[in-house]
């Protein structure tokens, strides 16, 4: 695979641009419009600027991946990828959309189109490309160039060819630890972590605790990097609503429903770190 699509350039989009372009591939990022797709090239120029300067990759290597990467507000250019993987914001209605017009774009025949959702179906994705079988999950951690983990989510429709061929990509190419999950709202990770982050929001909507007292309690009593509100604030609020909508729609489970408060956090425009506002107050 040489040549590596991105649709949307946003928290994931322009980490899971920065990992192909860091490994060797040529990265076209598509994003809703010009403005958007320049934010997208400044995020990537940013995180590259940033792993430079901690001495991770040299100037000349970020001068490389740069080269590299083009940013586009025309989802057509991903005509001649070998592999894309949509970063959409997580809508159910934004993603089935775009995987009916990739589906149709896409030339190359063993192109492989996949999704980074957190918890949509990934077999309602692959029904509308028109290319179930070339169509599979592959969820990155946030940041994307740090984090080692990629789950792989075939879904009932996915060929074994094309998890073979990402399984060997992930690994060899990407330098990535994959792990392999059903087709569940919310994998392995998702399916463990939310119910605790959506816990941790309840416990401050109904007063327990204040928000730095909450995350103090889990860093320092159970050894966690993070507590779960500043996680929340990391992962971005509207995400975590998504997900946790996504997780209740299939399993019915109370513990999944999003609180009152997240959607007012939402609605109110605080989506944690990428807003500047979230349980924490952020620099822009
Ligand atoms: P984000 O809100 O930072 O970025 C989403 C981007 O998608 C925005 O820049 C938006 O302009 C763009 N977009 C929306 N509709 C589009 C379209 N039709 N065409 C092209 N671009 C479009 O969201 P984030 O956090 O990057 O999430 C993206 C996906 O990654 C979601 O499916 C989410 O569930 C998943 N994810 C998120 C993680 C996180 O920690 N935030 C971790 C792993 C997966």
């Amino acid at each position: 695979m040489e040549r590596l699509g991105v649709i949307g350039g946003g928290l994931m989009g322009s980490g899971i641009a920065e990992v192909g372009a860091r490994a060797g591939l040529d990265v076209v990022t598509v994003e809703v419009s010009e403005e958007a797709a320049q934010a997208a090239a400044a995020r990537v120029e940013g995180s590259l600027r940033r792993a430079e300067k901690r001495g991770k990759i040299t100037t000349a290597d970020v001068d490389v991946a740069l080269e590299r990467t083009t940013f586009t507000a025309d989802l057509e250019l991903l005509a001649d990828c070998d592999l894309v993987v949509e970063a959409a914001s997580e809508v159910e209605q934004t993603k089935l959309d775009l995987f009916r017009r990739v589906g149709a774009i896409l030339q190359k025949d063993d192109a492989i189109l996949t999704s980074n959702t957190s918890s949509i179906p990934i077999v309602k994705l692959g029904a509308a490309s028109g290319r179930a079988d070339r169509v599979m999950g592959v969820h990155f951690f946030n940041p994307a160039p740090v984090m080692k983990l990629v789950e792989l989510i075939p879904s009932l429709t996915t060929s074994p060819q094309t998890l073979d061929r990402m399984r060997g990509f992930a690994a060899q190419t990407l330098g990535k630890e994959p792990i392999e999950a059903t087709d569940r709202a919310g994998f392995v990770v998702n399916s463990l972590l939310v119910p605790y982050l959506l816990s941790a929001i309840r416990m401050y909507e109904a007063g327990y605790a204040s928000a730095a007292d909450i995350d103090q309690g889990m860093v320092l009593g159970c050894g966690h990097p993070m507590g779960p509100l500043a996680l929340s604030d990391l992962i971005g609020l509207d995400t975590i609503r998504a997900i946790g909508q996504s997780l209740y729609q299939e399993f019915k489970e109370p513990l999944y429903s999003p609180p009152p408060i997240l959607d007012r956090m939402v609605d109110a425009g605080l989506m944690g770190k990428k807003s500047g506002h979230g349980f924490y107050p952020y620099d822009a």
